[in-house]
C-alpha cells in the first residue's frame, strides 16, 4: 500500500479489518510528501516510478494506491507499466450522492484532486442531480500528519478547512462531504466536532471489498503481518512509530 505519509493508513484499517490474515507492507513516500501541491507530472512520474521499484522488490500480489491524488492523476499510468493487479483510491461520490438529501454534497481533497477531470467525470457519473462543491486542503494533510505524531490536533484547528466548502455560494446546503484525501479520515472525530450536522464518506470500506475480491483465497494465506517503510529516515518516522504500532505495523 502506498501514500505520501500516514494518511493510507485510513485505508489500511479498513483493509485490516476485512483481511486479518494478510500480510502488508505499507509504503510512505515522506522524500516526496507533500503529493497534492504537486503537478499532474510530478506526481504521475514519482509514483509510477516507486511503485516499479516496490513491486520488484517486495513482489507484491497486489498493489494499492491509498491516496486519492496518485489515484486521481496517475492509476491508468500505473496499470499500465505494471504487471500485477493496481488498485485505486478516488474519491465516494457515488456513495456521497447516495446518501445526500439536499441534493448538496462537498468534496475536500487536495488542491492537485479536486482539479482532476476523473473527479469532474465520477460527479457527472454518478452526482449529476447534486450539486458538488469542491475544495483543496494542504493544512488538513498536514494537520493529520500532526495528529498521528502525537500533537493535539482539535476541531478548531480543522473547522477553517471545512469552512473553504461550507462558505462557498450554496454552501450552507451540503449534507454529505466526501473525504477525498486519504488522511483525512484520520481527523474525523475533529471534523465531526467542528460541524455534527455534516455526514462524512470516504472510500475505505469500498477498496477493501476490491482488494479481497482479487486476492480471493490468497487473502487467507498471510500471517497477518504489516510492516512500514518510508523513503526517507528522519525525526518525524520516529514520532509515527507509536501510531503505526497502534495500525499493527513495525518500522521496517
Ligand atoms: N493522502 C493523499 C491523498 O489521498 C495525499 C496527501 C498529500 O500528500 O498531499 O490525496
Amino acid at each position: 500500500m502506498l501514500d505520501s505519509g500516514v494518511g493510507g493508513l485510513s485505508v489500511l484499517d479498513d483493509v485490516r479489518a476485512a483481511l486479518p490474515a494478510v500480510d502488508i507492507s505499507y509504503v510512505a513516500d515522506n522524500a516526496g510528501f507533500p503529493y497534492g501541491t504537486k503537478t499532474e507530472m510530478e506526481v504521475a512520474t514519482r509514483v509510477c516510478a516507486l511503485l516499479g521499484r516496490l513491486t520488484e522488490r517486495l513482489q507484491p500480489d497486489l498493489l494499492v494506491i491509498a491516496c486519492n491524488t496518485a489515484s486521481t492523476i496517475a492509476l491508468a499510468h500505473a496499470r499500465a507499466v505494471l504487471d500485477v493487479p493496481v488498485v485505486g483510491t478516488v474519491p465516494a461520490i457515488k456513495p456521497a450522492a447516495e446518501a445526500s438529501r439536499s441534493r448538496t454534497i462537498g468534496v475536500l481533497g487536495t488542491q492537485a484532486t479536486v482539479r482532476q477531470p476523473y473527479v469532474a467525470r465520477l460527479s457527472a457519473d454518478h452526482a449529476a442531480d447534486c450539486r458538488v462543491l469542491l475544495h483543496g486542503s494542504a493544512r488538513l494533510v498536514e494537520l493529520a500528519e500532526a495528529d498521528l505524531r502525537g500533537e493535539t490536533v482539535t476541531a478548531a484547528d480543522v473547522a477553517p478547512e471545512l469552512a473553504g466548502l461550507t462558505g462557498q455560494a450554496d454552501g450552507d446546503a451540503i449534507d454529505t462531504v466526501v473525504l477525498a484525501c486519504t488522511h483525512f479520515p484520520l481527523l474525523l472525530p475533529q471534523l465531526q466536532a467542528a460541524a455534527p450536522g455534516l455526514g462524512f464518506v470516504d472510500g475505505g470500506a469500498g477498496i477493501a471489498r476490491r482488494v479481497a475480491s482479487l486476492l480471493g483465497s490468497k487473502a487467507g494465506e498471510g500471517e497477518g503481518r504489516g510492516r512500514a517503510l518510508f523513503t526517507r529516515q528522519d525525526e518525524q518516522v520516529d514520532a509515527l512509530a507509536p501510531a503505526l504500532h497502534r495500525y499493527g505495523l513495525t518500522l521496517a
